[in-house]
């Protein structure tokens, strides 16, 4: 597939850009709301403190919530690649799969600690997870990190990987799996990680809820050394704050030999 033209730096999108858009819609809205009634005399003076302390409130918390996740996607998942992929004992030549690669984050990642290995991201590109992610835009990162040789993507539903058993020396990936709703499908994606996962070999996955279903399920299928990684005063506040639907941490785990 062909890339687009080089750019200077990486740009690794923005996740749910949906989301990202109602929060600062709605915010700007509770803003301008909250603008009119200090500046009018709709109301007396007892329901305007009220009013527009309730209107700062949602305004504050969903402007905050925005920007947020503008950090989240911009700047907290690249500071947490680098702690994710030093939780494999890279050797070089490993075969590395990113599962929901998006922009190509951790394929990336993963590449610049291969020497003749290779890594290889899939994804469905769904515009609503990711904005703007395709095969090129991954490709287009890789070229600028200079890893262009060393990576491969393809378009596969992580329920279906395109991969014999056995295949991969690693799987990773982030931010992805929950984007599946249902969990009998979240299940199924997982049954693929482990599918194609070789003996002994090594999956790391980092997402933003789930992470103790992923465990689990790890536990109970063949695989060991389960591990929970969470920074627990940065993920108390996050949980608090976002009651409770975004918590990013990651788990990882061995396939038995
Ligand atoms: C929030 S983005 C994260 C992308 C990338 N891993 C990162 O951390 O920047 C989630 C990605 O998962 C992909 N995705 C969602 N459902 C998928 C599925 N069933 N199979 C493969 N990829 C999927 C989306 O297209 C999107 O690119």
């Amino acid at each position: 597939m062909a890339a687009e033209s080089v750019q200077s730096n990486p740009d690794y999108g923005i996740d749910a850009p949906g989301l990202v858009r109602f929060f600062f819609g709605a915010g700007t809205v509770s803003l301008v709301l909250l603008l009119v009634v200090l500046f009018s005399s709709i109301l007396g003076q007892t329901p305007k403190i009220a009013v527009s302390t309730l209107l700062g409130m949602t305004a504050t918390y969903l402007l905050g919530m925005g920007c947020f996740m503008l950090y989240g996607s911009k700047v907290m998942k690249l500071k947490d690649r680098d702690k994710l992929l030093n939780l494999v004992q890279w050797s070089g030549y490993e075969l590395v799969l990113d599962v929901g690669c998006g922009r190509g984050l951790m394929m990336i990642g993963a590449a610049n600690r291969l020497t003749t290995g290779k890594a290889i991201g899939i994804d469905v590109w769904q515009q609503h997870d990711q904005a703007s992610n395709s095969a090129a835009a991954a490709l287009s990162n890789a070229a600028t990190e200079g890893v262009t040789e060393r990576v491969e993507v393809k378009t596969a539903d992580m329920r279906q990987l395109p991969f014999p058993a056995n295949y991969f020396d690693v799987v990773l990936s982030s931010w992805a799996v929950h984007n599946i709703e249902a969990e009998s499908d979240r299940r199924k994606a997982l049954d693929e990680i482990v599918r194609v996962l070789k003996p002994n070999g090594t999956v790391v996955l980092s997402d933003i809820v789930y992470q103790v279903e992923y465990a689990n399920y790890f536990e109970h299928h063949g695989m060991t050394n389960v591990q929970l990684h969470n920074n627990s005063i940065r993920d108390l506040g996050l949980k608090a704050v976002t009651f409770g639907s975004f918590a990013p941490s990651a788990v990882s785990a061995c396939k038995r030999a």
